[in-house]
């Protein structure tokens, strides 16, 4: 049987090695408890890149998947390719897309992408003048550090004060280092979001189902931005028809503005996009899989993953994959002070498992035989149903079922009576 090594420790990865493991030999570093329930787990972390690479030695797998962002950024798919491997993600300049805001409005810009008007700066008083205007001319203003902010680098500010404020924490109090010494200045789009996700194999591309993620922290989208709170796939209101002028508009043309670069781009390309007026605006691209999109993706794909990442890691033409017609619901379940500052080391108890559903594990460790909290986003609790209501109740029953001191959700995942199509 083919074997696949898959790097991360995350509910993206768990979903990954999950489905993948299907139709392939699955091993998994570092891994986390719930993963090592499906597939050996082998503790190596990311940032070992000697660990990973002896590894893989052993283990021989025709495909490397790299999971986060962080180890696409500094080069891990280079150092894996070097040694030989076949690896499904970027090498670290085609990772510049998620790396850095400026550089992918500026690809985006002189490749005639639909985006947010934008400007970039590294001075103060500069940008304030520019958000001065755009917020004049839109009622609000989107700031955004140009480096890797692990999702805390944008923000959409409804007043020239709140621009004000997050312009001097980025530029001046450098409250995100390194990450915030550049800042993009984009005008307010105002519509409803979605994600899409495209396997790249350096010239061809393939678009999985779309999926939909709820970014905010509190029902009715309210609260804080997060790594996401909840997904479900499909998405429905998004038509065939957005759906190609998003891949013809959004992602062609970076495909294409890569491969021009000789930038062999072989992995996953997500477009972040909003639709104002009917019309698909890149937001941004990231490099990877989207959490918790792929967990709800991954519960609606029976069978050809393994096959299509394959191909993209190798260059090859990629083939079809199944879906099952069946829509798919994750709930996350988040720890107490999550995103700001969540808690960890609380016990933990889980139900038992439904059919048609799962339990992807984030931020949980084994401490002596119990597991614990050990991360904000600790379980996605998924499943499938003949219908998104069916889905919803089946993944809820499920996520309320989870035990911990301070565990939280929202309780408006998929619930389309109450929300508007949006983030
Ligand atoms: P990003 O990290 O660029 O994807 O931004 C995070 C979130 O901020 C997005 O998912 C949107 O909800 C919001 N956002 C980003 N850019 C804009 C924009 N130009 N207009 C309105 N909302 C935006
Ligand atoms: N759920 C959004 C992301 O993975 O970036």
């Amino acid at each position: 049987m083919r074997r696949f090594l898959v790097l991360g420790s995350g509910g993206r990865e768990h979903a990954l090695c999950w489905r993948l493991a299907h139709e392939a030999e699955v091993h998994c570093t570092p891994g986390n408890p719930g993963i090592a329930d499906d597939v050996p787990c082998y503790g190596i972390p990311l940032y070992d890149v000697e660990g990973i690479i002896h590894l893989s030695k052993r283990l021989a797998p025709v495909t490397i998947v790299i999971g986060p962002e962080d180890p696409l950024i500094s080069g891990l798919a280079d150092n894996l390719r070097a040694a030989g491997f076949s690896v499904f993600g970027p090498g670290a300049l085609g990772a510049q897309l998620e790396a850095s805001k400026s550089f992918s409005k500026d690809l985006m810009k002189k490749h005639n992408v639909p985006t947010a008007h934008f400007e970039t700066f590294i001075e103060v008083n500069a940008a304030l003048e520019c958000a001065k205007k755009k917020t004049a001319e839109r009622g609000g203003v989107v700031v955004k550090a140009s480096g890797n902010a692990l999702g805390k680098g944008a923000v959409v500010c409804q007043s020239f004060a709140e621009a004000e404020e997050a312009l001097t924490q980025f530029l001046v109090e450098k409250t995100l280092g390194e990450a915030g010494t550049t800042v993009v200045v984009e005008d307010l789009l105002k519509g409803p979001e979605f994600s899409l996700l495209t396997l790249v194999n350096g010239y061809e591309i393939y678009s999985l189902p779309i999926a939909q993620d709820y970014k905010r922290a509190i029902d009715g989208d309210q609260g804080p931005n997060t790594g996401g709170m909840g997904s479900y796939c499909p998405s429905t209101w998004v038509t065939p028809d957005l759906i190609q002028s998003s891949e013809q508009q959004i992602v062609w043309p970076i495909v294409h503005a890569l491969k021009a670069s000789q930038i062999d781009f072989r992995g996953m390309l997500f477009s972040g996009i909003m639709v104002e007026d009917g019309k698909p605006y890149c937001l941004e691209y990231n490099v990877r899989f989207g959490d918790p999109e792929t967990q709800s993706i991954m519960m609606r794909l029976t069978s050809g993953l393994a096959h299509a990442i394959q191909a993209c890691a190798e260059g090859l033409t990629i083939p079809p994959i199944e879906i099952d017609e069946r829509p798919a619901v994750s709930v996350v379940v988040a720890a107490e002070g999550y995103p700001k500052n969540p808690k960890k080391g609380a016990k933990i108890w889980i139900p038992e498992l439904e059919r048609d559903t799962k339990l992807f594990y984030a931020g949980v460790s084994n401490h002596q035989n119990q597991l614990v909290v050990s991360g904000g986003r600790v379980f996605t609790a998924s499943a499938v149903g003949r219908s998104l209501s069916e889905a919803r109740d089946a993944a809820y029953l499920l996520a309320r079922g989870i035990q911990f001191e301070g565990a939280w959700m929202r309780s408006d995942i998929a619930d389309l009576s109450s929300a508007t199509p949006s983030d």
